[in-house]
């Protein structure tokens, strides 16, 4: 069945350029099985390898995914540093491969809380992989949106400041360009995993006209087949911008 989908999709011509995936729901699958919320973390590993395949296979230009929120410090002690260990196992583990497929890695969001050593790890990935033209994965960790917004702003009011623009030169282009994901294109297509229908503070200047798809599904339990259907009823969506149905279809 997904072999036949997967060409359709291709064939539709309707698949996204940018999709971002906020990975919801590993300690609650982990709990349902009676064992700690970090094994659910470690199982999602699986789920976030199947994901970029299949955005690869399908030629998708870009896949964002939600890895910590800059709200996640908040969690108990342990949990971080599970979170940040995994992290950095995964990319030493990762690398080789994404670079063997063409992919182009990159993360975004405030690293500087990081240790020396997880921003060594993730500075060798991105140059490792950074002439790759196949699918950018963009990974997002001590990532939020509002911080986004604010360090955009920030850069802009530098410039001001130093006389190098005036501040009735900024246009919503010139915010979007200073975003993490100004090399990227617009943001299609938002999964989340997990029963949540919210955000919680992911790209919020990007989301603006961005389709969003919820599903209970845990991350864990997220497969290829859910995956293709969020893709599915994207490619049968109307999007219309603010106009009518008849301009767009015309
Ligand atoms: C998402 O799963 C992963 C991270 C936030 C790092 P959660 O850990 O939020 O899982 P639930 O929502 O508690 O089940
Ligand atoms: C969002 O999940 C962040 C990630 C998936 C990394 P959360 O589990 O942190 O979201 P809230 O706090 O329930 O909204
Ligand atoms: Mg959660």
């Amino acid at each position: 069945m997904s072999t036949e989908l997967k060409s359709q999709l291709l064939n539709s011509g309707n698949l996204p350029s940018h999709v971002a995936i906020i990975m919801d729901g590993n300690g609650r699958w982990a709990v349902r099985q009676g064992k700690r919320r970090v094994m659910g973390h470690k199982a999602g590993v699986e789920m976030v390898r199947e994901s970029v395949k299949l955005a690869s296979e399908l030629k998708l230009g870009a896949l964002t995914l939600f890895a910590f929120s800059s709200e996640n410090w908040r969690r108990p002690a342990e949990e971080v540093s599970v979170l940040m260990e995994l992290f950095f196992t995964v990319l030493s583990r990762e690398v080789k491969r994404l670079n063997r497929n063409n992919v182009k890695l990159q993360v975004i969001g405030d690293t500087c809380r990081f240790s020396d050593r997880l921003r060594n790890k993730i500075a060798k990935a991105e140059e490792l992989t950074a002439n790759n033209t196949g699918l950018v994965l963009s990974i997002a960790a001590n990532y939020g949106g509002r911080w986004d917004i604010t360090q955009a702003c920030q850069q802009l009011a530098t410039k001001v400041a130093d006389g190098q623009m005036a501040a009735s030169d900024i246009t919503e282009e010139l915010i979007n360009q200073h975003t993490c994901t100004a090399q990227l294109p617009e943001l299609d297509l938002m999964i989340r995993s997990g029963g949540d229908c919210r955000i919680s503070n992911f790209l919020l200047w990007q989301s603006a006209y961005t389709e969003l798809y919820f599903t209970d599904t845990l991350w864990p339990d997220f497969n290829e087949a859910e995956f293709l259907t969020a893709l599915a009823k994207f490619a049968d969506v109307e999007r219309r911008f603010g106009c009518t149905s008849e301009q767009v279809s015309s």
